[in-house]
């Protein structure tokens, strides 16, 4: 077992390089299965979510080598189609496969996703969406099987704007034969990654971005040599956690414009957010007036992925916030582990009241989940004494080694192995 033992209290200061996005690499991953052409992506962050979805391309035929950071992959000689469940209940993101696997052999089987510990996460729109691209679907014995012989390019519309959904029906849809029009798509920049990606291997894909997507059927691949867009998640826990512990600390690599909905609430507390084109720098005195109002939306609104982080800021500022969760239910997890903090916190369905209070308290807390066990690291570090966090296996699925980037931004901060 594994936790982070942290000593609060210090202010943040350096620069740190921001690795590339889990929530690009993962769609790319499974898109790379598309052609028989060789995939070299650039950069790769081995996030655990990551490296398990090497293995499950490894378990369908795709030779994969790691040089440094770069993965070479070659999937001339992928053959199976089946995703059995030991791989697919380590990560959600393996229904991503769905739309690969069609459009390669025309048919897929895998068994239901897991993931991460934050709610019911059904697939419906999944399922809905390839319907609606005349694929037959069964669902038996904890598979979903997908039949495409009869898939056809046409028009979807989707009911909710979800990233995977659209990511799917995306790679889904590049071979299919004329043109394919998909409506009330989500916007959030992984997918303009994925069309960049997939146009990259020679598919045909316009408009990620915006909410309606087009993508013309193509017969012929190429080789291609890519580089996933950077982690706007990882950039801004790393932004709150210096406007929570005060500081000044530049992140290089990520571009503001994607985190503007977060920069607009770090601003209104009182932190200095300073665009340099290809870097972000933040300065903060630590002491934050809170944010009255916080509710997470589709892009280009508040991340989900940053509402525990901002929710564990909220807990040191001044004044009553109000934080609301649209996404996903069961995203307070964190609330009862910083009460032990000292947190003043009260739950209302998908609504957390916060008054902020002068300080948290080290204590011995659990992640359960991979965000809200970041929100629990930035109270740590920002709380009196020590605190011990347990169950990090939840945070490395989605940051490469937080210990060891908080410690090149000057906190005091070890993995603790038993
Ligand atoms: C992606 C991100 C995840 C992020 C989420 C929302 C990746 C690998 N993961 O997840 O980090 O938290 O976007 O920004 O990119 N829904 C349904 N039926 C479906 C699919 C989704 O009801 O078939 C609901 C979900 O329960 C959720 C909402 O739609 O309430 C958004 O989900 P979606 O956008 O699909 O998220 P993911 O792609 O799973």
């Amino acid at each position: 077992m594994e936790t982070l033992f942290i000593k609060g209290g210090r202010k943040l200061g350096g620069e740190l390089d921001i690795v590339t996005a889990k929530n690009a690499l993962l769609p790319i991953l499974a898109g790379s299965i598309i052609s028989d052409k060789n995939v070299i992506l650039k950069k790769v962050a081995k996030f655990s979510d990551v490296m398990y979805m090497v293995k499950i391309l490894e378990s369908l035929g795709v030779e994969a080598k790691f040089e440094g950071d770069t993965l070479i992959l070659s999937p001339k000689h992928a053959y199976a189609h089946v995703v059995k469940d030991e791989y697919t209940k380590k990560v959600r993101s393996s229904v991503f496969l769905l739309g690969p696997l069609l459009s390669r052999f025309g048919n897929a089987k895998i068994a239901y996703p897991g993931g991460c510990n934050i709610g019911n996460r059904p697939i419906n729109l999944h399922i809905k969406g390839l319907e609606a691209l005349g694929v037959k679907i069964e669902e038996k014995h904890g598979y979903i099987i997908c039949d495409g012989k009869n898939m056809s390019a046409g028009e979807v519309h989707l009911d909710f704007p979800s990233v995977g959904t659209t990511e799917n029906l995306m790679m889904a849809s590049v071979r299919l034969k004329g043109v394919t029009t998909i409506y009330n798509c989500a916007r959030e920049p992984e997918i303009e990654d994925l069309q960049n990606f997939l146009n990259s291997i020679g598919c045909k894909v316009s408009g990620a971005g915006s909410s309606t997507i087009v993508i013309t059927g193509v017969e012929s691949f190429k080789d291609c040599e890519y580089q996933p867009i950077h982690d706007r998640i990882v950039a801004g826990t790393y932004l709150i956690a210096c406007a929570m512990c005060g500081g000044n600390i530049l992140l290089k690599g990520c571009e503001k414009k994607y985190n503007q909905a977060l920069i607009q609430k770090l601003k209104q507390s009182g932190a200095i957010v300073e665009d340099l084109g290809k870097d972000i720098e933040i300065k903060s005195n630590g002491k934050l007036k809170s944010i009255p109002s916080i509710e997470t939306q589709p892009y280009p609104g508040f991340p989900t992925d940053l509402q525990n982080q901002i929710l564990a800021m909220q807990t040191i500022t001044k004044g009553t916030s109000v934080v609301v969760e649209n996404l996903y239910e069961s995203r307070f997890k964190i609330c009862n582990e910083l009460l032990r903090m000292g947190a003043d916190i009260t739950i209302k369905d998908r609504m957390a009241i916060i008054n902020g209070v002068e300080r948290l308290y080290g204590a011995n807390v659990v992640a359960s989940d991979l965000r809200g066990g970041a929100g629990l690291v930035l109270a740590g570090l920002v709380a009196d004494g020590y605190t011990t966090v347990e169950d990090i296996y939840h945070i490395d699925r989605g940051y490469l080694s937080i210990e060891e980037d908080f410690c090149k931004l000057n906190a005091e901060i070890q993995r603790i192995r038993d």
